[in-house]
């Protein structure tokens, strides 16, 4: 695919007034005004940027094919769904959950609540009534400000997703999920290799440099039903 990089007009965004905006919130206008991936988002029909860290995802480890059952946590605005639905295609079945609500997505079932509620995981798995062949996590908490609360937090959110996969997942399933800080942790990444035939961390390219951001992409469920 061509990248929303190639042939980048190289134009640069000022704000002219930064009148009653923060430093922090004027920085984040002028790079979306200037991220090319923002633009190629909105021209494609994207609602976010994020839907090209899973489309080059996809290309680099064939993640989604026709009539698959998708789960994806952590789905607003909804570009990875938007993704999802239409590579399954009519045969396949979406679920999407947040925190947020979302605006509808043809195609797929999208439902709001936490997902470090027991209640609301029942009910994804209600929604998704039968086994998943790709389960996609791009949950990430709003951060705190205190690191060891944030990491902590995250830690938790990926192993909760995990546990989900472990349930719905079908032999030869895959899940994906975004980590930060270099990665998965060691107990995470020793369970992952033992449940899946391969694990790979992968930092797409419209994932922004400057984010810890990155992504482990684990193939070939092979682990127990819990
Ligand atoms: C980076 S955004 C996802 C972007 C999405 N993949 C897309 O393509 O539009 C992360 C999302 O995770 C959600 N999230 C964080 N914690 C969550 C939780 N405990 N349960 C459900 N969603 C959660 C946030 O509300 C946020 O919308």
């Amino acid at each position: 695919m061509k990248s929303p990089t190639d042939g980048a007009r190289g134009l640069t965004t000022r704000l002219r007034t930064a009148k009653g905006r923060t430093t922090a919130s004027q920085k984040w206008l002028e790079r979306q005004l200037n991220d090319p991936y923002v633009r190629a988002a909105k021209a494609a029909g994207w609602r976010s940027r994020a839907a090209f860290k899973i489309i080059e995802l996809d290309e680099k480890y064939k993640l989604f094919r026709p009539g698959q059952r998708v789960v994806d946590l952590g789905a607003a605005p909804g570009g990875w769904t938007q993704v999802a639905v239409q590579r399954v295609g009519d045969r396949g079945k979406v679920v999407g959950l947040d925190l947020l609500p979302m605006d509808v997505i043809p195609g797929a079932t999208l439902l709001q609540g936490d997902f470090e509620d027991a209640a609301v995981e029942q009910e994804v798995l209600a929604a998704l009534d039968g086994p998943a062949d790709l389960v996609l996590s791009d949950m990430a908490p709003n951060t705190t400000g205190h690191n060891a609360t944030d990491h902590l937090r995250i830690l938790n959110l990926i192993e909760l997703a995990l546990h989900f996969g472990a349930k719905v997942l079908v032999p030869g399933g895959a899940f994906v999920a975004k980590v930060f800080q270099g990665g998965t942790e060691r107990d995470m990444l020793n369970w992952l290799k033992r449940d899946f035939a391969s694990v790979k961390h992968a930092k797409p390219p419209a994932s922004r440099k400057d984010s810890a951001e990155m992504y482990v992409v684990a193939q070939g469920y092979r682990g127990e039903k819990p």
